[in-house]
């Protein structure tokens, strides 16, 4: 019931997953466009891991979820199932969440992708949300706590008239999908024993919504929606924590930190 702390071995193969699922998002980011159905993007990328890769997508059958990667359109907040009859249309916002098994060890990213011609009220919220990992990830040294992580996501996307999901967290990841701890996101006092230490690895992964908090889980028992309908963004890096810092493992190809 502890945090597990990583040892070199491991930190070396979680930077190969790391990287490995980054490169899945790197690959399917040229056919996410207006036409394309979100089952048809899972299927280019669960054939990328498995005959390209030799990796294992960790979400087919995790706990029964039906498909290797998570696809969540506009209002879908997480968990979307993806689904060849569901098409891209132009100004939706979807995020793209991969989780790779390589060696034994996890790599959970995920990110926003616009399509088309999006409104600037939407294109902000992904932008917002973006930031919010930023600044999460930014907090991550030795003697910090996961609250002052999960306080400077809430505040900036409270500033900025969003809210933060509290029923989805980020999460401890190794050789398990989901170790302790849990990541919150917004600023619970529990928050304050968790002291990180070189060796802990572990994900954040804000969701944010354009109006209230609330959300409901629809009748297939995995698609999360906001209850109000409006929109919801979301990115994902998994890191661990460093004698001074951080190393993220999920780093795309020229990807650099956004920040307000
Ligand atoms: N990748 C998600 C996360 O960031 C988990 C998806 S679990 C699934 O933790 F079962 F929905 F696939
Ligand atoms: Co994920
Ligand atoms: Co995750």
């Amino acid at each position: 019931m502890a945090i597990k702390i990583k040892t070199a071995e491991e930190i070396q193969k979680m930077r190969v997953a790391g990287q490995l699922a980054a490169n899945v998002l790197d690959k399917i980011t040229p056919h996410v466009v207006a036409g394309i159905s979100t089952g048809e993007l899972n299927q280019i990328m669960h054939d990328f891991m498995v005959n390209e890769q030799g990796t294992i997508p960790a979400t087919l059958n995790y706990h029964g979820f039906p498909a290797s990667s998570c696809i969540s359109v506009n209002q879908v907040v997480c968990h979307g199932i993806p689904d060849n009859a569901k098409k891209l249309k132009n100004g939706d916002i979807v995020n793209i969440d991969v989780t790779v098994i390589k060696d034994g060890y996890h790599g959970d990213t995920s990110m926003m992708f616009e399509i088309g011609a999006v409104k600037p009220f939407a294109s902000r919220l992904c932008q917002v949300a973006r930031e919010c990992l930023w600044l999460g990830i930014e907090q991550v040294k030795p003697e910090a706590t996961l609250y002052d992580v999960a306080f400077a996501i809430q505040q900036h996307a409270e500033a900025n008239n969003y809210s933060v999901v509290r029923e989805y967290c980020g999460h401890g990841i190794g050789a398990d999908f989901h170790e302790e701890p849990q990541v919150l996101h917004y600023a619970a006092e529990e928050l304050k024993e968790i002291v990180l230490k070189p060796g802990m690895v572990f994900t954040i992964e804000p969701m944010i919504n354009q109006g209230k908090a609330p959300v409901k889980l629809l009748g297939d028992n995995w698609t999360v929606v906001t209850k109000d309908r409006k929109l919801s963004a979301q990115w994902e890096h998994t890191l661990t924590v460093t004698d001074d810092g951080y190393e993220i493992f999920t780093l795309r190809h020229g990807e650099v930190p956004v920040l307000p």
